[in-house]
């Protein structure tokens, strides 16, 4: 039998969504799936000349070309490991391990450190585009050894989306490069998503509109600048029927959201590296905070709640409200882009934040006609330190600034909780803050624990008596 080109050990959705794409490209792929059962249903469903089924790992890895080449597509975590600890004994010196799940960057650095000493090279290879994607074209993110790279990078490319007619693709960096970059993606895109549904919220509380106008309204929005996966998909949601009732299925959809914890992590790594990304971490909370149901009921009848006043221009706040998302994305961006700029700097991975912007053109959850501003901004040169300070995105801002603004006092006044708009404004004050109050922080902290100041007018640290912040407790 010819030598297979590739290994993918999980086959549910995403791995022989994978597989398939692989094979329609010509490439020879042999499939595993611990559970027997799944593997014989993939071939019976999608029987396909280029992809191979096997049943045992010890068969796969034989019938693999040199180096070899596996991929796992299994749930992150111990998962990973342990198959990671079937696969050892079985692989030589050369062949490689890609992890094409959302394992989080540390796993990735830890296994890729442990398996170069037996010297073989583990890829941690951030993929995005849901199942749709896997199977026709994703984006990809590759992170690990830049030499094992290249022996993959014909399948990987080969079954990337295209933007421009450049693959989605490109090699991110050494041991948990790709991973991290994929846990940002995945931060921004629960920012994403977040501000789309605080717009709702506003459109649908405060402007009055119906789904059938929403639909129209996140439609025409899609021609335009937020011209985007997100607002696509959004747009056919308001539109689709209920199947088990009348009406809407948005409408009969339970008010609260679930997450898997790749956005979590970007905030927890975001607070450890002294990032701010305020609108990731709101995202992550507002589904935290949806998912309290009972208390939130319970408040609802105990706390007053302004009295809601429907807009009386419509189409004008419509406008209002989508100045206000567009700007507020481009912070949510603008975050994500500082926390990888700062991640390439702390793990010395030199990270092309152009190319990654490139890259997240097509295929991915977060594409978005957007990202070609993002991907020239990034290509300038010098490189602005923060997406803000482009020329183009700083224009808009300016701009549209007093929409966010008016998005986010409408909304407050009005009662709805839009955290993540909120925080869009709050990180522009604070990043433009020629004020910041942080004086008296220094002073407070001074005063209680010594821990000293610094002064405007001379270098050094200083500790003040603070006889009058003092007396004042007696
Ligand atoms: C992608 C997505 C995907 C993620 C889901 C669900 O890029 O294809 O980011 O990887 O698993 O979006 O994520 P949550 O369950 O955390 O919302």
């Amino acid at each position: 039998m010819t030598k297979l080109d590739i290994g993918i050990v999980g086959l549910s959705v995403m791995g022989r969504s994978l597989a398939l794409n692989m094979a329609d490209h010509g490439f020879k792929v042999g499939g595993y799936n611990r559970s027997a059962a799944v593997t014989q249903q993939v071939m019976r469903d999608h029987p396909h000349e280029n992809l191979t089924p096997f049943y045992d790992l010890n068969r796969l890895t034989d019938a693999l070309s040199r180096p070899r080449k596996v991929m796992l597509m299994i749930q992150a975590g111990k998962p990973v490991d342990a198959v990671i600890e079937q696969l050892v004994p079985l692989l030589e010196e050369g062949d490689m391990i890609l992890d094409g799940g959302n394992s989080f960057f540390e796993d990735t650095r830890r296994r890729a450190a442990l398996l170069a000493e037996k010297g073989i090279h583990y890829l941690g290879v951030g993929i995005s585009g849901g199942e749709e994607g896997a199977r026709f074209g994703p984006s990809i993110m590759p992170g690990g050894n830049a030499g094992a790279y290249e022996s993959v990078r014909p399948i990987l490319e080969a079954i990337a989306a295209r933007a421009m007619d450049e693959p989605c693709c490109s090699y991110i960096g050494p041991d948990g490069a790709g991973h991290y970059v994929k846990m940002v993606h995945n931060g921004i895109e629960y920012a994403d998503m977040q501000l789309i549904a605080e717009s709702y919220l506003l459109l649908k509380y405060v402007g009055g509109f119906t789904n059938q106008d929403l639909a129209h309204i996140f439609k025409s929005w899609n021609d335009g600048e937020l011209h985007s996966y997100l607002i696509g998909i959004t747009a056919g949601i308001f539109r689709e029927a209920d199947d088990l009732a009348d009406g809407e299925l948005i409408d009969r959809i339970k008010d609260s959201a679930k997450q898997k914890g790749t956005g979590r992590w970007a905030s927890i790594e975001a607070l450890k590296q002294g990032v701010d990304i305020s609108m990731i971490t709101s995202a992550c909370t507002a589904r935290i905070m949806s998912n309290h149901l009972d208390e939130r009921e319970k408040a609802w009848e105990l706390i007053h709640s302004p009295a809601v006043s429907l807009s009386p221009d419509k189409e004008a706040f419509a406008a209002m409200v989508r100045e206000a998302l567009y700007t507020g994305k481009i912070i949510a961006y603008a975050q994500g882009f500082s926390l990888m700029q700062d991640a390439s700097r702390l793990y010395g991975w030199n990270l092309d934040l152009g190319k990654i912007a490139s890259i997240f053109r097509a295929g991915c959850i977060i594409q978005a006609v957007f990202l070609n501003d993002i991907t020239h901004a990034f290509e300038a040169e010098p490189k602005p330190e923060s997406l803000i300070f482009d020329r183009f995105f700083l224009s808009r801002i300016n701009e549209h600034q007093d929409s966010l603004r008016q998005a986010v006092s409408t909304g407050v006044m009005n009662g709805l909780p839009i955290p993540a708009l909120c925080n869009a404004v709050s990180y522009l004050d604070e990043f433009r803050a020629k004020a910041a109050g942080a004086n008296l922080i220094q002073a407070q902290r001074d005063c209680f624990g010594a821990h000293t100041y610094e002064r405007t007018d001379r270098e050094g640290v200083f500790h003040h008596e603070w006889r009058w912040a003092n007396d004042n407790q007696h």
